[in-house]
């Protein structure tokens, strides 16, 4: 497997698999530059990295982590185990992301975002962390806390914080904190019932 790897320092676990194309330790702008030797990426055991995955220096992941194609992982970010980062999936530096996490293809995760344990985020999902669209340079990610669910194409507003086991529906515009154990749906997202209920009459089904 060809693989490009900027740094010497990649700690890379056992039967972890890195397709080619891939980019394990890509440096930060400044470091690019200053054309230095970085820390690295450390990647766990049982990783499948997939094809045009480039992962920055300076991020870790668990083990049995899975990137679909064309992820991008940049620096400071932490990957819990058995989480999947989907095909043109990008999570910007400095975020967390718990163990069992799925992220399915093209979801966007801004700078400084906290993402639980177990926690599902449907396709195109995207969260935002600028909330004067680029005019005051303040950045503020959301948290998103374990066991949620997120459905596609949804919008999550900075700041926002979507409390445990809640879920919210597909194409919602979330702009306010989310209570524990609630559905919300619709643009702007309201609560639609709970989140228990839902899943008991899911499993009835
Ligand atoms: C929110 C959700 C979980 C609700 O499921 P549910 O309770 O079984 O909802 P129902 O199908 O019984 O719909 C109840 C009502 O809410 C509306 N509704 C359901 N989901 C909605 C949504 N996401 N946005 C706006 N309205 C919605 C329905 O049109 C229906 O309205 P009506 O009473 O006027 O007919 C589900 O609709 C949803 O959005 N699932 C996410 C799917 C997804 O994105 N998966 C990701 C992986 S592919």
């Amino acid at each position: 497997m060809k693989q490009k790897e900027f740094s010497s320092y990649n700690k890379i676990g056992k039967n972890t698999v890195i397709s080619e194309s891939c980019i394990i330790g890509h440096p930060n702008s400044k470091d690019l530059v200053a054309k230095v030797k970085t820390a690295g990426v450390i990647i766990g055991d049982n990783c499948v990295i997939r094809s045009g995955t480039v992962i920055y220096s300076g991020s870790k992941l668990g083990n049995n982590v899975t990137t679909g194609h064309n992820a991008l992982i940049r620096e400071g970010t932490n990957i819990g185990d058995d989480c999947l980062i989907g095909t043109n999936t990008v999570i910007e530096n400095n975020c967390t992301i718990g163990n069992g996490t799925r992220l399915q293809t093209g979801v966007y995760v801004p700078t400084n975002t906290q993402i639980g344990k177990n926690v599902f985020i449907g396709p195109h999902t995207v969260m935002t962390n600028d909330p004067t669209l680029g005019r005051v340079r303040k950045l503020y990610g959301p948290t998103i806390e374990d066991n949620v669910s997120i459905g596609a194409n949804c919008t999550i507003l900075p700041k926002v914080k979507i409390c445990e086991n809640a879920i919210v529906g597909a194409g919602s515009v979330v702009t306010k904190d989310v209570e524990k154990n609630s559905v919300v749906f619709g643009n702007p997202a309201r609560p639609r019932g709970k989140s228990d209920e839902k899943i008991k009459k899911w499993l009835a089904q």
